[in-house]
């Protein structure tokens, strides 16, 4: 018998049990469930619609449930249509009619909401452990190379001197921002809806302030319309994974990029390395690669949902069933990924010798146009003799420290013998000092503001 069978006459359809079935999946929201169905009982036994002992009957029954479920021995029969109807069904078989009061002026609507809200704020607690582990071992590889020097790009081609450190530290404040998006959703999502009842409210007269606060949520939603269709928190849980999975896919980039033996920056541990089947000596950086994949199925899900909500009228719609599986399929995804980014951080072996032979004296003439600016001369017109000299060093195949004092005062009488200082990777990257530069100095300090950052951030 379904939970709502009393009106038709002919059993459901076999093709449409199938489409409408959403136990395959929503299972998974179980231990959500029965905690929300536990409190419900006391809030109904509060309000005086059933007996205390009925509801330690029910509690304990639920509590049995849990323990089966947990045990992996809850069998669910073909009946189950979803994990509320599959554990007021068990119950009715654990404690017979009584099970039958437990749904007193709830609904699906306000059940199933309540019971997703709930395991969102789980996960979004899980993700942020992870972060909080990403940000510290960037931290820690960062803390050693605060010296090491390496080429910084702009299009891909090489721009400045930067430190490695900096480099590094750069993914620390974009997860940084990633776990603030997530602890402001949190408080979005920690809004109880249960008492919203189907769409207009119970009629019952439930402490919904008291089983929210029973549930470990924040608040209670003020309209009960908005509450049963409200899909906003999965919306933005999969926005900020669709951008935290971007964060990493840029970071993958990197990796693949520094880690490609035509770089070789950085050399990835072989227990996150892996091979080729045809050419043995590859060795691809694939977990970074799907990293960067990733993100596609992320941003995917993000757009599923949104799709699926865009035009929806008021209230509950069966529509909304489709929200699961992308919330499930984007956590897991980033459950799954996380380890091994962390993981490949922290084993990271960077490769300074190889960073270093990678600054060509290009990079540096920025600095020699910062020369002539500090002799007086308008930087647009510094920025054009300096792109002259670059030119002369390109037809002559020489460096530009190597062009003579002579070619260069040609260009501008500016140039003095002391134009030999310009040629210093380690001065150019010390100069940039001010807040947020990547001088060591200035990174020292990114770095201690970066753990201040990590103090306050606890919530
Ligand atoms: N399985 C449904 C879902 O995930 C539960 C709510 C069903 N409500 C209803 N009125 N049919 O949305």
């Amino acid at each position: 018998m379904t939970l709502w069978g009393g009106r038709f006459a002919e059993p459901t359809d076999a093709d449409l049990k199938a489409l409408n079935d959403s136990i395959g999946f929503d299972q998974r929201m179980m231990a959500q469930d029965i905690a929300g169905s536990v409190a419900y009982a006391q809030a109904i036994a509060k309000a005086g619609i059933i007996s205390q002992d009925e509801a330690q009957t029910i509690i304990t029954g639920l509590q049995q449930i849990l323990d089966e479920w947990s045990a992996g021995d809850f069998a669910f029969l073909p009946q189950d249509e979803d994990v509320h109807t599959a554990v007021e069904r068990r119950l009715t078989e654990l404690i017979g009619a009584t099970a039958g009061k437990l749904h007193t002026g709830r609904s699906r609507n306000d059940q199933v909401a309540t019971d997703f809200r709930l395991w969102v704020m789980d996960a979004i607690d899980r993700i942020d452990v992870h972060l909080l582990q990403l940000q510290t071992a960037l931290i820690d590889v960062a803390e050693t190379h605060t010296e090491t020097l390496m080429p910084g790009y702009t299009h891909l081609q090489p721009a400045q001197p930067i430190t490695a450190a900096h480099w590094l530290m750069s993914f620390f404040w974009m997860i940084g921002r990633d776990r603030q998006r997530l602890a402001d959703g949190y408080q979005r999502t920690s809004v109880s809806p249960l008492g919203s009842g189907a769409l207009a409210g119970t009629p019952f007269v439930v402490d919904r302030v008291w089983l929210a606060r029973e549930l470990g949520f924040g608040a209670v939603s003020q309209n009960s319309l908005d509450a049963v269709s409200d899909r906003d928190f999965a919306a933005e849980l999969l926005f900020t994974l669709s951008l935290l999975g971007t964060h990493l896919s840029r970071l993958g980039e990197d990796v693949i990029l520094y880690s490609n033996p035509q770089f070789g920056y950085i050399t990835l541990n072989d227990r996150y390395s892996t091979g080729s089947s045809l050419m043995p000596q590859k060795r691809n950086a694939d977990p970074m690669e799907l990293a960067r994949g990733k993100a596609g199925r992320l941003i995917g899900n993000l757009t599923r949902l949104l799709t699926t909500l865009k035009g929806l009228p008021s209230t509950y719609n069966k529509d909304l069933q489709e929200d699961k599986e992308a919330v499930f399929d984007s956590v897991d995804t980033i459950d799954r990924l996380l380890p091994v980014v962390i993981a490949i951080i922290r084993t990271l072996r960077l490769n300074p010798e190889r960073m270093r032979a990678a600054l060509g004296e290009d990079l540096l003439a920025t600095d020699l146009a910062d020369y002539l600016v500090r002799k007086g001369m308008p930087f647009r017109h510094a920025h054009h003799v300096v792109g002259q000299a670059v030119r002369l060093v390109a037809e002559d195949q020489v460096k530009l420290s190597e062009l003579s004092l002579a070619a260069l005062r040609q260009l501008s009488n500016l140039f003095e013998a002391d134009v030999s200082n310009v040629f210093d990777f380690e001065a150019s990257v010390s100069r940039r000092r001010a807040i947020g530069g990547t001088a060591p100095e200035a990174v020292r300090d990114q770095i201690a503001a970066a753990r201040q950052w990590l103090q306050e951030q606890t919530r």
